[in-house]
């Protein structure tokens, strides 16, 4: 039994404390927030103990793993403190994304990690949906044949004006990776961003990317559309044929080369794949991180781990720099 702890009690902290206490392979002993309500009420809802430090909890609950949920400047910036804090306690620690607004950050926990030869994984909960996993099981069967291109969008409303770079670093840490999942590491980028009226951020945004192992990429993003209609869409396409992934777990079809049949696999009321919200990819991502740290699998070999969630974070850093210069940017 894996004893866990949840740093950062806002609505993700509550949500991921809920999905470890629905784990059989968890016991949830711990919750911390330097905002007393907010650590009290989680306590209290949650039956375990408060604490509005995560160095006192560190040290008297000596837990094996810890989420971290803080947020910050960007989404992001609270986070390196208290991650470091818990590996260096010896915990496993499962992050919530952007792993860090900034790269220095960023890399000093994945380094950190490496150190205490310790699990870190962070909330890419996108490439966990079952149907995503189908995906990615045809592009390694061969599939869709020698890859060739992949687009992607993404879009919901987000009035947050905090930073000109908060839709590039807050919504796509998710888009960048199951670019990556599917097509590989990203080498160079080339990103424009508009503004709606009445924005001052780049608050949509269009990106080219250049994969290492060939393929071309388009990323389109946008903070400044209402939900109601899906909200995603992924598509990789090779000389084999192509697959179009809709809303990551809603619905998924291989669309083979060189014939009219096609195959679609849909998420139904009453279908076996137990995905039917959004809460739910929360769930199956965080249990995919249990079952690999209680099994003794080794750092290097996590799902969706830090050294991903920095990989997606220097996409965007470059992405910025390209807004900002007019440049392609390579990625290093
Ligand atoms: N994976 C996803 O799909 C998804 C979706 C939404 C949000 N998120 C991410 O979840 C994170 C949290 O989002 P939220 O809306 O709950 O944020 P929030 O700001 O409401 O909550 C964060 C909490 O962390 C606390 N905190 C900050 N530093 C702390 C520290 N050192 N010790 C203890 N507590 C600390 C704050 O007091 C706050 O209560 C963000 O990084 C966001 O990007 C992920």
């Amino acid at each position: 039994m894996l004893r866990v702890a949840i740093i950062g009690l806002g609505p993700i902290g509550n949500l991921h404390a809920d999905c470890y206490r629905s784990s059989p392979l968890c016991e949830l002993v711990g919750v911390c927030d330097i905002i007393k309500e907010r650590a009290d009420a989680a306590a209290e809802r949650l039956n375990v103990r408060a604490f509005y430090g995560a160095a006192e909890m560190l040290k008297q609950l000596q837990p094996d793993l810890c989420g971290i949920c803080t947020g910050g400047y960007e989404y992001g910036s609270d986070h390196y403190e208290p991650t470091v804090q818990a590996l260096e306690a010896g915990c496993h620690v499962l992050g919530e994304k952007p792993i860090s607004n900034e790269i220095q950050p960023a890399q000093e926990m994945v380094v950190a990690a490496q150190k205490k030869n310790r699990c870190y994984g962070i909330n890419l909960n996108h490439r966990f949906t079952p149907l995503a996993r189908q995906a990615r099981e045809w592009v390694d069967e061969g599939r869709l044949g020698h890859l060739l291109f992949v687009n992607v969008s993404m879009w919901i409303k987000n009035s947050t004006e905090q930073s000109p770079w908060f839709q590039i670093k807050a919504l796509h840490p998710h888009t960048v990776d199951i670019m990556r999942y599917f097509c590989g590491d990203i080498v160079a980028v080339q990103c424009f961003a508009t503004k709606a009226p009445g924005r001052a951020i780049w608050s949509t945004a269009h990106f080219n990317m250049r994969f290492a192992n060939g393929v071309v990429g388009g990323l389109t993003g946008s903070y400044d559309i209402q939900r109601g209609h899906p909200m995603e869409r992924c598509e990789v396409a090779g000389t084999g044929g192509r697959f179009v992934l809709d809303d990551m777990f809603m619905e998924l079809t291989l669309y083979p080369a060189g014939t009219m049949e096609k195959r679609v696999i849909t998420n139904t009321v009453f279908g076996d794949i137990r995905e039917k919200t959004f809460t739910d990819t929360f769930r199956n991502r965080i249990h995919h991180f249990v079952e690999q740290v209680a099994s003794g699998t080794p750092p290097e070999k996590i799902d969706g781990s830090g050294a991903d969630g920095l990989a997606a974070q220097k996409v965007l850093a470059a992405a910025i720099e390209s807004i900002q210069t007019g440049a392609v940017v390579d990625v290093h």
